[in-house]
């Protein structure tokens, strides 16, 4: 008989080696590496010895149904997913463990299976009871969703496959999923993989959603959802600060929609509450008249977001001073600081630079460069900016403030947010921001606008 080829697999990255050691060379974790049959082969004797069968071939030219989306009944949620749910779609749903993601789709089943779709939620991580509670706690206790608690993959496929086919299915979670076809024990990245394919496979035969949960965790000890990212249509990921009751959906890749849209939710004792106006929230707990802090108004997807932007700057006592950014590109952060010095005759090398972006949203726009260089400047001084003022831009190498794209949609946000005046760009003027109704003051070097703070 033949040697089974056991070997061992990375638990975070599916990387395979002949034999251990302890740091994974392709992605870089300790101790990740566990041993199982990489291959997850079928033994011989199951596997069917039949020949290959033939299939049609079509053209590209065909008709075909264009993809029809549901409404998940959760306006964020659509948003993020790019309008609704798409038949036979999969999409994972990662986040670390406790940030919501079961209340999330408790919900979202629960809106579905209100409507009349056929919603099933099959949890691999709690009793059919515990699940039940949580609903009675969200209000949700009345609605039909269908609940089981297994793991698994076959039984579940084959008692989804008798009557109507699910709209929805939630697998809460994929690491806790095991199928008969490979002999790896539950939570291995073989097992894993296994399962999300069998599931996927389901999916595409019936025209189902499903809904995969991944937790994301460090320690090895389950496998990364990171294994079924190139498999699953859709990679959400779920995030917030623990201390924070915010909750932002983000899609990392979507093959039926942007992957810039984010959804914004607030954890509340009944459950996520969406968040349709985040700059309202965002922009709360601001400390009025505060040095240090500049209000950014930003483009998150299509929508415009204000967020503040917190800095402060103190004289260090360390030999090379402190940088700390949290929501921003540390990078953009060296670069601001770098034409600071460089151009405006402003020094910061003897001073800890911390720069954090209020309520745990993370901006991936240049256009914060500006209201990031106000808020420096501001902190340094110690004088605070008008309250009533907005800041975007680009800054460039040489100091000179750049155009950004969609100056009347951010202008309009801060209008609609009682803000009087805007700090933008020279260019943005013509390009609509003429007729704001607000009072725009327009930089075209950041000399100026730190002439002016200071
Ligand atoms: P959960 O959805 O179980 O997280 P995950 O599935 O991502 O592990 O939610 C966990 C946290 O949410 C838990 O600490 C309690 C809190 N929570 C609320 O604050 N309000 C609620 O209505 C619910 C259901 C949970
Ligand atoms: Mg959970």
């Amino acid at each position: 008989m033949a040697k089974s080829t056991l070997s061992f697999v990375c638990q975070n990255c599916g990387a395979a080696y002949n034999r251990w050691q302890g740091k994974c060379d392709s992605c870089g974790e300790w101790n990740t590496l566990a041993e199982e049959d990489p291959t997850g082969s079928v033994p011989v004797s199951i596997r069917s010895k039949r020949k290959g069968r033939t299939f049609a071939l079509e053209s590209l030219s065909g008709k075909t149904q264009d993809a029809p989306r549901l409404s998940s009944g959760m306006a964020e949620l659509d948003r993020v997913t790019g309008g609704g749910f798409v038949r036979g779609s999969v999409l994972l749903v990662g986040g670390d463990p406790g940030i919501g993601k079961s209340t999330l789709l408790t919900q979202a089943t629960s809106m579905m299976a209100r409507a009349g779709h056929r919603a099933v939620y099959i949890s691999g991580e709690e009793a059919v009871a515990q699940v039940r509670l949580r609903a009675e706690r969200l209000g949700l206790a009345d609605a039909p969703v269908q609940l089981a608690s297994e793991t698994s993959v076959e039984d579940i496929v084959s008692t989804l496959s008798e009557g109507a086919v699910p709209r929805l299915i939630v697998i809460d979670s994929i690491q806790t999923m095991w199928t008969d076809t490979v002999e790896s024990a539950p939570g291995t990245v073989t097992q894993v993989r296994a399962s999300a394919q069998a599931l996927i496979r389901f999916a595409k035969k019936t025209g189902a959603t499903i809904i995969l949960v991944g937790h994301v965790t460090k320690d090895g000890q389950i496998a990364g959802p990171r294994v079924v990212e190139h498999m699953v249509d859709a990679v959400l990921s779920f995030e917030g600060e623990g201390s924070q009751q915010f909750r932002i959906l983000r899609s990392a890749k979507n093959r039926f929609g942007a992957t810039d849209e984010i959804g914004v939710f607030e954890m509340t004792g009944l459950g996520l509450r969406e968040v349709t106006n985040p700059s309202e929230l965002f922009l709360s707990e601001r400390e009025l008249g505060s040095p240090g802090t500049a209000v950014f108004a930003g483009i998150e997807g299509t929508r415009p977001v204000l967020v503040e932007l917190q800095a402060l700057v103190a004289p260090t006592s360390l030999g090379t001073p402190r940088r700390a950014v949290v929501g921003w590109d540390p990078s953009r952060l060296s670069m601001v600081l770098a034409v600071l010095e460089a151009h405006c005759g402003v020094k910061l090398s003897g001073h800890d630079v911390y720069l954090n972006v209020a309520g745990g949203l993370r901006i991936q726009e240049p256009a914060a460069d500006l209201a990031a260089a106000a808020a420096l400047v501001s902190s340094l001084v110690n004088a605070p900016l008008p309250t009533d003022a907005v800041y975007f831009g680009e800054i460039s190498l040489s100091g000179a403030i750049r155009p950004v794209a969609q100056t009347p949609a951010r202008l309009k946000e801060a209008l609609k947010l009682g803000f009087g005046r805007a700090i933008l760009p020279e260019s943005a003027r013509g390009d609509g921001g003429g007729d704001s109704g607000l009072a725009l003051n327009s930089v075209g070097n950041l000399t100026t606008l730190v002439a002016e703070i200071a």
